[in-house]
């Protein structure tokens, strides 16, 4: 075959995220602006049958792992059938969730080989769990993850941390792992459209690793050896049952390894996360067309490191990036 998902940078790309909705059952001030956003008429959206075929076609030139992103990729009713479909191919499946609705779907992650869960949970504290996500929510999404943990699913929590919200927690986040298999991510707050990012929220890789140092102590902290094609560097507490990592993409980008390519909701293929050149595959897929050519021309266009905003300044600065999406539409 010929390597269409190799880019010019000799990244290839294996991991596919593919985004089911743009709807979501929270409303999480740093993933979607607060009036919303104008949501694609359905007839724009993938079908079961689509995405599947659209994700055989990446299969074929080389894709191996399929996660399954939102909006909540739980709300979509026909949440059952794309896993159906897409556990017949080779590819691991993961899902990156709330965690609101898991209860209902443990059957069908087992039957059908989801075993890797990642968690979106930014607060451990009720209160403020209701202020970022605009829902009284809590205790259901923390009831959920006891229950994936309970059912031995592998279940990443994601914490996106801002000033002055729930930096105060990371600590607590840490402790959390003490007795838990499982890998918390503190993740860098990172300008979306609409998403009212500035530099001041942020919480960076930094200031979070001196939190955590000043409380257990830097001989208390073992760096783990890093993934391959890692988002976070993960650090363990020593005899801690469980792990914590750093998703610095705004202070200490990873692009080098990245190999990683996104599908919309409607069907637009993203070479990077924070690329708003988009490639419309829905389209031409309805039409007959061949995709091969088109993903690979849309690939080659991969810049090397965050869509050409190499430093800091450049990622801040909102005419780049408030012409992109907002989370919620692109899927994390
Ligand atoms: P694994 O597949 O378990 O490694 O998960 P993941 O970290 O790739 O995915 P997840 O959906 O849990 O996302 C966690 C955080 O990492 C989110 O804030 C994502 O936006 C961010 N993230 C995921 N993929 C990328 C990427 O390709 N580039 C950047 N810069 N951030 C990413
Ligand atoms: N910055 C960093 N991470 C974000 N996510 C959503 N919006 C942002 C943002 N602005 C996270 C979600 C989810 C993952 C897919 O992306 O919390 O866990
Ligand atoms: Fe890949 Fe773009 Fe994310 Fe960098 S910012 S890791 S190039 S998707």
């Amino acid at each position: 075959i010929t390597p269409i998902l190799t880019d010019s940078h000799g990244r290839t790309h294996n991991y596919l995220r593919i985004s089911l909705t743009e709807k979501c059952n929270l409303r999480c001030t740093y993933c979607m602006p607060h009036d919303g956003i104008a949501l694609t008429p359905r007839a724009h959206l993938m079908t079961a049958d689509e995405i599947e075929a659209i994700a055989k076609i990446f299969v074929a030139n080389g894709v191996d792992k399929i996660r399954l992103t939102g909006g909540e990729p739980l709300v979509r009713k026909d949440f059952t059938a794309i896993l159906e479909r897409l556990a017949k191919l080779p590819v691991k499946l993961s899902i990156t969730t709330n965690a609101l609705l898991t209860h209902r779907f443990i059957d069908d992650f087992k039957r059908f080989g989801l075993n890797a869960i990642n968690v979106s949970l930014d607060s451990l504290n009720p209160e403020k769990f209701k202020f970022i996500t605009r829902r009284d929510e809590y205790k259901q999404a923390f009831d959920n993850i006891n229950q994936l943990l309970d059912e031995s699913f592998d279940v990443k929590l994601n914490a996106v941390l801002m000033k002055d919200f729930n930096e105060d927690e990371i600590v607590d986040f840490v402790k959390f792992t003490k007795d838990r298999n499982i890998n918390v991510r503190f993740i860098e707050f990172m300008p979306f459209d609409g998403n009212l990012w500035n530099k001041n929220k942020l919480v960076s890789q930094a200031e979070i690793l001196n939190r955590v140092n000043d409380h257990f102590g830097v001989e208390a902290l073992q760096p783990l050896p890093n993934e391959q094609n890692f988002t976070a560097r993960n650090f363990r507490i020593k005899g801690y049952r469980g792990s914590f990592g750093i998703i610095s993409s705004v202070t200490n980008p990873f692009c080098d390894s990245c190999n990683r390519i996104r599908l919309t909701a409607d069907g637009k293929l993203k070479n990077c996360l924070f690329s708003n050149a988009e490639t419309d595959l829905l389209k031409p897929f309805r039409a007959g067309e061949n995709l091969e050519t088109l993903i690979d021309k849309a690939l080659n266009k991969k810049k090397a490191v965050r869509a050409g905003m190499t430093d800091f300044d450049q990622l801040t600065n909102p005419d780049l990036h408030n012409n992109n999406r907002s989370m919620i539409a692109i899927g994390g």
